[in-house]
């Protein structure tokens, strides 16, 4: 936002101000927007692993009470909520958009969320005139939901969408084609910090089933997380185990994902994490996929949604690069704000006689 700051004024008219932050430890406010120092002093004390709300603000536990009584009143011009937390934030979502604010969210959670409350959240945006953005939940900064919104519009018919939707999964992928054994894979990308804490979270494969029922709701199917046909990477019996137990357990898959590997090769193919969305349901697992394809092609922790439409169907749309990270995660979810924002602008403008257009100053 304050990188920005000059390009949004200058060329789109718009300022974005940040009025209210929250972690967990409470909330810091300011009806005037902080300045540039203070956001940076914020993502200082974050990155060092210091809480947002020191002694210098009263400390509320409930930091969502806080939001009610001090946030939600705030006399906005086109207010947003964005939610870059991992938490069960769906009441909060609903709270904000009965108070006028728009979503915009990198956590799948929320919309995750049985049917029902999904459709109820939708309903009260499209009642009230907001929106609810949430790009980076799918590929973090790739644009994936922008371009099936696009093809939507236009009129395309979107039948299939194909997806390696996991970082991590992508680079475990990658290390057993090289011949790395599977145990020795997650133990690392759990050292080099690809993995959640418990890398079960990624190898349970519910991280990609969120994504891939976001995909599916955006695409207007209905379904509920239960309903997806999940394959994790480990058996059930190891769910149960604790997580050091469970990294010890793991090399006892060594020997069948080595296999899968080898029969793979000999067809010329190569293993990969897929999410399938089509009108006849959500499957999410393992596959063995040609080394022709845009897929195979994938490497470490890239993403790649391949798109097959009415007008893209002998050769598909495929998105591919970097699908995580603060700096591209970042990117999503600021164009979603900035969507907002001029949208909901050019909706307040008045109507104005055509003017003579000065020339666009060369952008650098
Ligand atoms: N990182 C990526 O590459 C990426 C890409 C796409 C989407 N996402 C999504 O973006 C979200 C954030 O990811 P991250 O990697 O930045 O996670 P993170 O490092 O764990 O940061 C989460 C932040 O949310 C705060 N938080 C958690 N619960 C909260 C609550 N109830 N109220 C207020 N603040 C709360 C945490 O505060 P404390 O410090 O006080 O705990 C922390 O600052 C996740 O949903 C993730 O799936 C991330």
């Amino acid at each position: 936002v304050t990188a920005q700051a000059a390009y949004y004024r200058e060329e789109l008219g718009l300022t974005v101000k940040t009025v209210a932050v929250t972690d967990r430890s409470g909330i810091k406010m300011t009806e005037t927007g902080f300045s540039p120092d203070e956001l940076a002093e914020f993502v200082t004390a974050k990155a060092s692993g210091a809480k947002l709300v020191y002694h210098r603000v009263p400390r509320t536990r409930d930091n969502w009470a806080a939001l009610k009584e001090k946030v939600w009143p705030l006399p906005l011009h086109t207010p947003i909520l964005v939610d870059v937390t991992a938490a069960d934030t769906a009441p909060l979502f609903m709270e904000a958009l009965e108070h006028g604010f728009h979503v915009v969210t990198a956590n799948k959670k929320p919309l995750a969320v049985p049917q029902e409350m999904y459709d109820e959240m939708f309903r009260m945006a499209r009642e009230q005139g907001l929106s609810i953005r949430y790009e980076a939940t799918v590929g973090a900064g790739l644009p994936v939901l922008d371009t099936l919104s696009k093809l939507q519009e236009a009129g395309d018919q979107v039948d299939t969408i194909l997806g390696c939707l996991s970082g991590t999964l992508g680079y475990l992928m990658t290390q057993l084609e090289e011949g790395t054994a599977f145990s020795t894979a997650v133990t690392t990308a759990h050292a080099m910090g690809y993995t959640e804490p418990d890398p079960r979270e990624d190898l349970s494969g519910m991280d990609v089933a969120r994504k891939a029922l976001i995909l599916a709701r955006t695409l207007g199917l209905r379904a509920n997380i239960e309903e997806i046909a999940l394959e994790p990477l480990f058996p059930k019996e190891l769910s149960d185990a604790d997580p050091k137990k469970f990294m010890k357990k793991l090399a006892a898959l060594d020997a069948d994902y080595a296999g899968r590997v080898a029969r793979a090769r000999k067809q010329q193919k190569v293993l990969r994490y897929v999410a399938r969305i089509s009108r006849k349901g959500i499957t999410v697992g393992l596959e063995t996929v040609p080394n022709t394809s845009p897929m195979a092609r994938l490497h470490g922790t890239d993403n790649q949604v391949v798109i097959h439409t009415a007008r893209y169907s002998a050769n598909p749309l495929v998105v591919t690069g970097p699908g995580a990270g603060a700096d591209v995660t970042a990117s999503g979810v600021l164009n979603d704000i900035v969507a907002i924002a001029s949208h909901a602008d050019r909706r307040a403008a008045p109507r104005l006689p055509a003017l003579k257009r000065k020339p666009a100053k060369p952008r650098v």
